[in-house]
């Protein structure tokens, strides 16, 4: 008899706390995220992958807001041109060349980062690289890379900067994933299985961090295509539904979604569509609607950056 008043009350608790979450949800929907937006000035940023595409304007956004910055890019010029940017803005500002596929340059420039600058607040883990090319036809080298840099190097800067975030029981941790990290598409199978990845490892830590009371946050991210040069040539046949994305408006959403702790952001937000619908359609009806909306064949065209970004 006490068993089944326990596994009551516990399913009462449970179902209160699942209507509490969900009406909390559809009211915070309605509120302008200027509204719930929390104080980062004062904070300090690291955005890996600085030196160009989305991971400077996180990073300029950032300044903007007062917070201190942190750039981590292998591509030293174009790191240096962001740096450049964010001291006009009059904000802290410091850069590290580094090799995100490498462990030990990540933990040694970490170890050197956290002497110099101090301790990172908000970890961007944003750089990113495709192949862009079918399964058979993806290097063995260039398969290994994509899952170093998209996926292992989140796992290493965290180990780096998430102990002190804990110890401080303050910190966020942003994922710049992919719609592709929800979804398999024909052409991308190291870089999806490598954002899948990375969704995955953000899921896990949200978990792992809300069981243990930690006050660090996550945000993932999974946008569509965002018109930065990385996918130059991918195409999409329904632009008004699934559009090529904006980098200075997908920035601007990224960070605001950061600054209201949101946990996962779609971009565009018919996304949210298609993803619940891949929950519940047979896979052969998910093939026809991947098909019919162009996903499918969105990689046929690609041909990736073509100049060398500074
Ligand atoms: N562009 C898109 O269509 C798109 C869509 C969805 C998700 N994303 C993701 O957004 C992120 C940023 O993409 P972007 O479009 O700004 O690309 P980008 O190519 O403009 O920027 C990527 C940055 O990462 C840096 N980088 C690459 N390899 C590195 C390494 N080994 N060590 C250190 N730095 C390295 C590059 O130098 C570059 O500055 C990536 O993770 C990408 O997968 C992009």
């Amino acid at each position: 008899m006490a068993d089944i008043l326990l596994g009551l009350k516990e399913f009462s608790i449970t179902f209160f706390f699942i209507l509490y979450y969900w009406i909390q949800a559809i009211i915070l929907a309605f509120i302008p995220s200027s509204w719930r937006a929390k104080d980062v000035a004062g904070e300090t940023v690291l955005v890996t992958g600085a030196g160009s595409g989305i991971g400077r304007l996180i990073a300029l956004r950032f300044a903007r807001l007062g917070c201190r910055l942190v750039l981590w890019d292998v591509n030293d010029k174009g790191n240096e041109e962001t740096a450049k940017q964010i001291k006009a803005l009059g904000a802290y500002v410091k850069t590290y060349k580094i090799d995100l596929s490498n462990r030990d340059d990540i933990y040694s420039v970490a170890a050197k980062t956290k002497e110099e600058a101090g301790d990172i607040d908000i970890l961007v883990n944003n750089a990113g690289i495709v192949t862009g090319k079918k399964f058979l036809e993806c290097s063995d080298n260039m398969i290994q890379k994509t899952f170093e840099v998209n996926t292992l190097a989140h796992f290493w800067t965290c180990k780096a900067f998430l102990p002190g975030m804990m110890e401080r029981n303050h910190g966020h941790i942003v994922t710049i994933a992919s719609s592709a990290g929800y979804l398999g598409v024909n052409g991308l199978s190291d870089y999806c299985a490598s954002k899948f990845a990375a969704v995955g490892f953000d899921e896990s830590m949200r978990f792992e961090l809300e069981m243990m009371g930690k006050e660090v946050k996550t945000t993932v991210i999974c946008p569509f295509y965002i018109n930065t040069g990385m996918f130059d040539g991918a195409k999409t046949r329904w632009p008004f539904i699934l559009p090529i994305l904006e980098p200075e408006d997908t920035v601007n959403k990224i960070v605001d979604a950061v600054l209201c702790n949101q946990h996962i952001v779609m971009l565009p937000k018919s996304l949210y569509f298609f993803m619940a619908l891949k929950g519940v359609v047979p896979t052969k009806v998910l093939a026809l609607i991947c098909l019919y909306f162009g996903a499918s064949n969105s990689m046929d065209d690609f041909k990736g950056r073509q100049k060398k970004i500074e």
